[in-house]
């Protein structure tokens, strides 16, 4: 039977955002000496963008404390964007003084979730937001805006889609890149994510789209898919799953990226992603973050890892072939 491959090629850009998602979520401090060496592995992976940091606040996210050193100390290649997070001026000022390529500006689109995580309301947000905008505008520095809690709020519930749809139009008419939307507690499902992709895609056609999903209640690969069907190319994805939010209750991993690397090759999409390189990237975050990670991949191998058949049953095996080999 020949297999479905009904992609034929089509390019998706991954985002791994590893560095920034998934260590501002650890209970250790990884050594900067060992963020660096990380990085300038994933970079030899074949990423589009890789987030490397973010200038927060040190009692904020103790665990990136180091974003300048961080930022200044990695070998950067030549086809990788490298973008920061970025919540205010404050943070803005510090990352124009690293020699970025992209400011990933941060708000939620959920007041409860921004007045936790950003301790100001959504206008607030809003207003410093739109001040670094008017600062970066001219220089070589991209500009995306990451829309948290863009498909629930674990305090409010349901996020109205229309409530996203004006924070997009309000950044897209300040001329921001990209917007991404962000799932952050995995509060998404396929049929929303498929409405809010159509709608999105269809109101902001010159506007760069990301998803970011987390694999919280386990369906970050079907609302890839989802996203996928509406032409979404641009996905941001963790090395082992790591990832959450340390202000948004519940939150736990981003999307695993070997596990979407795996299924989007399968399809036939074309990543550019080195499959083998990464998982062994992922195998050794565990010593890293002083416990097992999560991903499929690295657990149970490959699609097409075979195994040998056990030797008692070999001959009976073989046997079975060459009969029905004669059918
Ligand atoms: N980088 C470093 N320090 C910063 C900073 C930044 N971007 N923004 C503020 N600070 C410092 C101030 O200088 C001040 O320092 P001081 O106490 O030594 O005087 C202190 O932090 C408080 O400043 P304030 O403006 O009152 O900030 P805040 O305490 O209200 O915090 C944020 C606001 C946005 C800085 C903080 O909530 C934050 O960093 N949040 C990020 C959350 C996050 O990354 N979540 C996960 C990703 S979605
Ligand atoms: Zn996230």
């Amino acid at each position: 039977m020949t297999q479905e491959r009904p992609s034929s090629g089509k390019r998706i850009y991954l985002q791994e955002v590893c560095p920034r998602d998934g260590l501002q979520n650890e209970a250790v401090f990884v050594a900067t000496e060992d963020k660096i060496a990380l990085i300038d592995r994933l970079s030899q992976c074949g990423f589009a963008k890789i987030e490397v940091t973010s200038f927060t606040s040190p009692k904020a996210i103790p665990a990136l404390r180091d974003a300048e050193a961080v930022m200044k100390g990695i070998r950067r290649h030549p086809d990788v964007e490298y973008s920061v997070l970025v919540p205010n001026l404050r943070g803005a000022e510090r990352a124009m003084a690293c020699d970025i390529d992209e400011a990933n500006l941060v708000m939620s689109a959920s007041e409860s979730h921004n007045l936790t995580n950003l301790r100001m309301a959504r206008e607030a947000s809003f207003s410093q937001l739109r001040q670094v905008i008017s600062e970066l505008r001219g220089s070589a520095v991209a500009i995306n805006v990451s829309l948290s809690a863009a498909f629930g709020c674990p305090f409010e519930g349901d996020v109205a889609a229309d409530t996203v749809m004006r924070f997009i139009d309000r950044f897209a008419s300040q001329g921001v890149r990209g917007v991404t939307l962000c799932d952050t507690t995995g509060m998404a499902f396929p049929s929303q994510v498929a409405s809010l992709c159509r709608a999105v895609k269809q109101h902001f056609p010159h506007l760069e789209i990301t998803l970011h999903f987390h694999d919280t209640r386990g369906l970050a690969l079907a609302n890839t898919l989802a996203a996928l069907e509406q032409g979404i190319d641009r996905f941001d994805a963790s090395t082992g799953g790591l990832g959450g939010c340390p202000y948004a209750p519940g939150a736990s991993g981003n999307v695993c990226t070997e596990d979407m690397v795996h299924m989007l090759a399968l399809m036939g999409y074309q990543t550019k992603i080195d499959l083998p390189s990464l998982i062994g990237i992922a195998r050794d975050l565990a010593p890293l973050i002083g416990h097992h990670i999560h991903g499929c991949i690295v657990r149970s191998g490959m699609r097409n890892d075979l195994h040998p058949v056990p030797e008692s049953l070999e001959q009976n095996f073989r046997a079975c072939v060459q009969t029905e080999g004669k059918i």
